[in-house]
């Protein structure tokens, strides 16, 4: 957690850039798994934790946009709450953690928004995402689940603000990515044969839990990198595969997260069809992270990896024609379907429960309906302070390509006999955590290998360190 000042001048700006109104934020409660009491892991609202800091379930805070008073509703801690969960300080103390003086208890929430109502006051909301947010927001705004209007004011302004992170944000994403690096390093030291791919997911769990953070989004690991979000499986992996590992922590305390993608040679060699086409991913994503400085669009710098891609697929045969109008076509995206990246900061992909127009798209970007880069995330010029993922890839997905060559799609700029040649292949995929500063970017945390013989040398390093540890 922050200092309360920061909670406090982060309201006082968002406070600022509402005309009127009650704003309503609504923490999150616990997900029950299976029955009441046994529930997922604890994760707070992201709008939430940003305003509210206070990272544990049943509260709301609320801001009046014309007088600046914050009220925090909770319950002080009942000896029920005591005995099965721990000491928990009083509601009162965990206000004043957060710089807020007003507090109520969780009943006083639906008396406000009536006073609201009834004063005919405007109350902003959050769209909920959460099926149990949904009803309590219903109920207490007197509309059908269906029918709750979250505020275009306040989520515009809320977007405003969390793009743009200040130094002890980034102070706190640097944490996230250096403890996202140590579970990654520690995955290309398993990449062995005979290990299979849970183990190695565990093993990056833990060190996420070792570090005191958790991950930040269930971990992608698969020798299928074709498959883009898949997760780890009990396949033992082989020498010769390609392990995909596309994992992240959240930073200890502030919850701040990272997202990497590396690949990693199991048995510690890529083949030359490996290298080439990890080496073709590598300078997409270089140049695309060489590309990012504020005022560029992000879309310039996806269409540019895009370009970069389109390019080496050419010179290895699989693509043909010029590369510049295959992109424009769309005809590069049967290998690269996705798009470039997202901005990250409290939430993996950053306030995508507002939606992902909102926060990538503005008056100057309208998001495309042609294949990718339909997927494109963000499109939005780059400011100072944004914080994104970029990571492009390649992927060899053999039913796509089967779908276009029957319909006879971009036949002038694919090669679908060479096609045939790779179609085994999988994907690979690259990523990293980038801050825009004035000048240009700069990649978050410790460095993480991504050359080809860096990756090498780091799964080789591993063939003694884990005998006995997490055996094959
Ligand atoms: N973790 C999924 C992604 O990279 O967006
Ligand atoms: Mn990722
Ligand atoms: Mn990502």
């Amino acid at each position: 957690m922050f200092a309360p000042e920061t909670y406090a001048s982060r309201r006082r700006a968002l406070t600022a850039s509402l005309s009127s109104g009650l704003i309503v934020f609504l923490g999150n409660d616990q997900a029950p798994m299976n029955y009441p009491s046994n529930y997922y892991r604890f994760r707070q609202d992201g709008s939430f934790l940003y305003y509210a800091g206070l990272d544990e379930p049943g509260l709301a805070l609320t801001l009046d946009a014309d007088s600046g008073e914050a009220v925090l509703y909770g319950h002080d801690p009942t000896m029920d709450d005591v005995v099965w969960e721990g000491p928990l300080p009083p509601l009162a103390d965990r206000a004043a953690s957060i710089g807020v003086s007003g507090t109520a208890p969780t009943d006083g929430l639906a008396e406000a928004i009536g006073k609201a109502r009834v004063a005919n006051r405007k109350v902003h909301v959050l769209p909920p995402y959460r099926g149990d947010q949904t009803l309590n927001l219903g109920k207490l705004l007197g509309v059908s689940p269906y029918e709750i209007a979250p505020s275009e004011e306040l989520m515009a302004a809320v977007i405003a603000q969390r793009l743009v992170k200040s130094e002890e944000e980034i102070t706190e994403l640097d944490k996230a990515v250096a403890l996202t690096a140590e579970m990654h390093l520690l995955a290309m030291r398993m990449a062995q044969p005979g290990r299979s791919e849970m183990k190695v997911a565990a093993a990056m769990e833990g060190v996420a839990h070792a570090g005191g953070g958790y991950p930040s989004f269930p971990i992608i690991l698969t020798r299928h990198g074709e498959v883009l979000h898949n997760h780890p499986t009990d396949y033992v992996l082989r020498e010769g595969d390609l392990m995909l590992t596309d994992g992240g922590a959240h930073a200890p305390g502030s919850r701040y997260a990272g997202d990497i993608t590396r690949v990693s040679p199991v048995g510690g060699h890529f083949s030359d069809r490996q290298r080439a086409l990890y080496e073709i991913v590598l300078d997409a994503q270089m140049q695309a992270i060489d590309a990012c400085k504020p005022g560029t669009p992000f879309r310039d710098a996806h269409l540019l990896s895009c370009r970069v891609i389109a390019e080496g697929l050419a010179g290895l045969g699989l693509m043909k024609g010029d590369p510049a109008e295959a992109v424009k076509a769309g005809a590069h995206a049967l290998f690269m379907p996705h798009g470039l990246g997202h901005a990250i900061g409290l939430d993996v992909h950053d306030m995508e429960a507002l939606g992902e127009d909102r926060v990538g798209y503005d008056d100057e970007f309208q998001r495309s309906d042609q294949f990718g880069l339909a997927y494109l995330r963000y499109a939005r010029r780059l400011e100072v302070g944004n914080v994104m993922t970029i990571e492009p890839g390649l992927y060899l997905i053999g039913a796509l390509a089967d779908m276009w060559q029957a319909e006879g799609k971009h036949t002038t700029f694919i090669n679908y006999d060479e096609f045939d040649q790779w179609r085994d292949f999988g994907g690979i995929r690259i990523e990293d955590d980038i801050v825009v500063t004035e000048d240009g970017c700069r990649v978050l945390g410790p460095g993480i290998p991504k050359q080809t013989d860096e990756v090498e040398a780091a799964v080789q390093s591993g063939f003694e360190a884990f005998a006995d540890a997490w055996p094959v």
